[in-house]
């Protein structure tokens, strides 16, 4: 079966409301009707989500969607500075990054905190773009495959057949965000292979057949063309190439 391919922008924490504004409404006024079916999906920070909303809203051509990068999993309530599924859902999220692994390092996320972020998710109507990778260390130790699908196996621990259906999975080597270095695109699709069959093992073979998996680090318009030839790799999370129009653009063209 053929996939639909997908490319995912996060801006991670750049962009003040003012400048994300002028970039979304660059990527809609240069977005082509002529790209081939794919989806495209920008997550810029919380501050910006509003926004994002009202211009693609507005611009009712566009086929550009919008994803948020965190979500708390309780539903509401006293928990200062947390976001809920539903708040994202209101100002139009149709994904969520979960699992990234700045959230992991920087904020001490753990699997168990993933996983419920993951339910919280799906519960809403929101799809998760669950994320895994692995350090350059666990690489170099040829442990790369085992410990990225244990995380994976952790994050969707609790969650039921039923809501599988729309999970997106990504795949970013640590050593190869922001670093310029990426994995050759064959061991990239290596990993992406066991990942596909640990959701098949979870969730059948139909499930895993359909499961969309992208690849995130160092993604740009010059490499691109070799992750898009890979059979297990459905498209891309990216980075640094998402926060200019022209370079996020010619990387949404090449999967399209
Ligand atoms: P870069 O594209 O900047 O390497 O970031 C990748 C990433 O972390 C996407 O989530």
């Amino acid at each position: 079966m053929t996939r639909k391919p997908m490319i995912a922008g996060t801006w991670k924490m750049n962009m003040t409301a003012t400048e994300a504004t002028k970039l979304v409404q660059q990527l809609a006024y240069q977005y082509e009707d002529n790209y081939g079916e794919i989806d495209v999906v920008i997550c810029p920070p919380f501050t910006a989500l509003r926004s994002a909303q009202v211009i693609l809203d507005y611009e009712t051509k566009s086929k550009i969607c919008i994803g948020a990068q965190d979500v708390y999993w309780e539903p509401k309530g006293a928990f200062t500075g947390a976001i809920s599924a539903e708040m994202l859902k209101n100002l139009s999220c149709v994904y969520c990054i979960i699992g990234h692994s700045e959230r992991r390092e920087y904020f001490c996320e753990s699997d168990e905190q993933v996983a419920r972020k993951a339910v919280a998710l799906t519960e809403a109507g929101i799809a998760p773009i669950l994320c895994c990778g692995e350090t350059l260390e666990t690489r170099e130790a040829g442990e790369a495959i085992s410990f990225v699908t244990d995380q994976i196996r952790a994050a969707l621990d609790g969650l039921p057949a039923s809501q599988a259906g729309g999970i997106v999975l990504a795949y970013e080597p640590i050593w190869a965000i922001g670093t310029g270095r990426t994995p050759s695109p064959e061991q990239a699709d290596e990993v992406c292979a066991a990942l596909r069959d640990t959701f098949c093992d979870l969730y059948g073979s139909a499930a895993a057949e359909q499961l969309r998996i992208l690849y995130g680090g160092s993604m740009n318009p010059g490499n691109v063309e070799a992750f898009c030839a890979m059979p297990n790799i459905d498209g891309g999370l990216v980075g640094g190439a998402s926060l200019k129009a022209d370079d996020f653009l010619a990387l949404v063209k090449a999967f399209s």
